[in-house]
């Protein structure tokens, strides 16, 4: 078989370049499922549109304790890798497939630089650069014209992150403030495999109605007060929206808002609020991405924040997340098939959608408008990177060098005069009191000041709306 020649390749100087005319993987075309309904936003492979998008990110997709002396085979966006640690304790991730005759990289030796392939000795530096062809003659041109396909990866907090984009335009791994709010957080990483295409796992987190039913009504994964049907609202944030939901609970209304920041990233508050005492808190207690394995198999990963003052998933403990722990009910398939059906949990609803939901057999409603929204941002952002525009990154503000992030959850008394709100005087009073978070955000001061501040602001909306 011929090797790929990169004689052409004018970018084979560049860290991490993959060879122009290198296949992806030999053993991982682009489309290696059927893909079934609207693959302009589902699709991830190397040559779709979707996939091209979501390449511009880094993305995690392993803890970084599952991986030891030995390589480990892995899919992303529908290619097959290898990642390995080598003796000096770099992270590589290349194509699996030996570029020489195929052979996987799994089975490679880690090096003191680099992996060897165990079939024939040739070795690979992290970036992809042959650094020796050790049966070839001492002449040989070999190692100076090919390239094994590479991607850079880097560590955070316990997660690895992985760039599969062009190198010119790698952006900095994003790091939220969320990762060290409050001071002393722990952000304890997690994650577990959803059989499924990865855009229905985020559209779930577009849809707070499912809260209610699905996670307080007919299981009790959530409080009691996440039965109280809310006025729903979806407010613009820099990279994405807030998807919150407004209640009433007990004389008191209860406001819990997600971030949804494209093109992959969630944040949630706690599910234990009761709504019983007053409260307010800008951040979240979990950080979770949804990393494409392929076009119908994908990650849920990131971290749940153990804070020294905020405790949002009741008796949670480090130790109950890990690989396939989420530490919640109803998030993997363990349970015994007769328990999820009493009791479903997301992974029975959002899995039993379908391996790519089919969109075009939905009937959609009025609550469901946040899924709608990010189908529309996705899409135009899947159509502006195809004509060249720099997607959205998340930016570091000036003040610490964190991005800003935005979810948040109050629990504010309003006495009787407010009992018989109507459903828009609540959405009105939520999405006015959301606004202010996000335009705190132009504050140059610390979290904690910010959080009192918006606080201030928003029991002032308060006594507005209940006069
Ligand atoms: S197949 Fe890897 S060195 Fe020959
Ligand atoms: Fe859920």
């Amino acid at each position: 078989m011929a090797l790929t020649a990169v004689a052409a390749c004018t970018n084979i100087d560049h860290k991490f370049a993959r060879p122009l005319n290198a296949p992806m993987s030999p053993s991982a075309p682009p489309h290696a499922t059927p893909i079934i309904g609207d693959d302009f936003l589902t699709a991830v492979g190397p040559q779709t549109p979707g996939g091209q998008y979501l390449r511009r990110y880094w993305h995690p997709f392993m803890l970084a304790s599952e991986l030891q002396d030995l390589p480990v085979a892995l899919r992303l966006m529908g290619e097959d890798l290898v990642v390995f640690r080598d003796r000096a304790q770099r992270i590589g991730l290349l194509h699996k497939h030996c570029l020489h005759r195929g052979t996987s990289l799994e089975f490679g030796i880690p090096a003191d630089q680099g992996i060897q392939c165990c079939y024939h000795g040739w070795k690979f530096d992290i970036d992809g650069t042959i650094l020796e062809t050790p049966a070839e003659p001492a002449n040989s041109k070999i190692k100076h014209n090919f390239k094994q396909g590479a991607y850079p990866v880097r560590e955070l907090h316990g997660l690895l992150f992985a760039y599969m984009g062009p190198p010119e335009h790698m952006p900095a791994l994003p790091v939220l403030d969320t990762f060290a709010k409050d001071e002393g957080n722990q952000p304890v990483p997690f994650r577990f495999h959803m059989p499924c295409n990865w855009l229905q796992v985020v559209e779930n987190a577009c849809d707070p109605i499912h809260n209610v039913f699905l996670h307080a009504i007919v299981s009790s994964q959530f409080s009691d007060a996440f039965k109280v049907l809310p006025a729903l609202d979806f407010v613009d944030t820099p990279m994405g929206f807030l998807s919150m939901a407004t209640r009433l609970v007990n004389g008191r209304v209860f406001v819990r808002a997600s971030d949804i920041i494209m093109p992959n990233i969630g944040q949630f508050t706690g599910s234990s609020n009761k709504a019983s005492e007053d409260s307010f808190r800008i951040g979240c207690g979990r950080t979770r991405w949804v990393t494409p394995i392929d076009d119908v198999n994908c990650h849920y990963i990131g971290y749940v924040h153990f804070s020294p003052k905020y405790k949002p998933y009741g008796n949670l403990t480090p130790d109950d997340l890990g690989v396939d722990k989420a530490g919640l009910i109803g998030q993997t398939d363990e349970r015994p098939y007769k328990e999820r059906q009493r009791e479903p949990g997301d992974y029975d609803a959002v899995a039993s959608q379908g391996q790519v939901a089919n969109r075009r057999a939905e009937h959609l409603g009025t609550t469901d408008r946040g899924v709608v929204m990010f189908r529309r941002l996705l899409a135009k952002a899947i159509q502006a990177n195809l004509e060249g525009d720099t997607p959205a990154l998340p930016q570091p503000m000036l003040w610490d060098g964190k991005t800003r992030t935005f979810a948040h959850e109050y629990v504010l008394s309003v006495g009787p005069d407010a009992a018989g709100a109507s459903h828009d005087a609540l959405q009105n009073f939520g999405r006015a009191a959301a606004q202010a978070v996000v335009s705190a955000q132009s504050l140059q001061m610390g979290h904690d000041d910010i959080e009192q501040q918006t606080h201030q602001k928003v029991l002032q909306l308060l006594k507005e709306w209940v006069k």
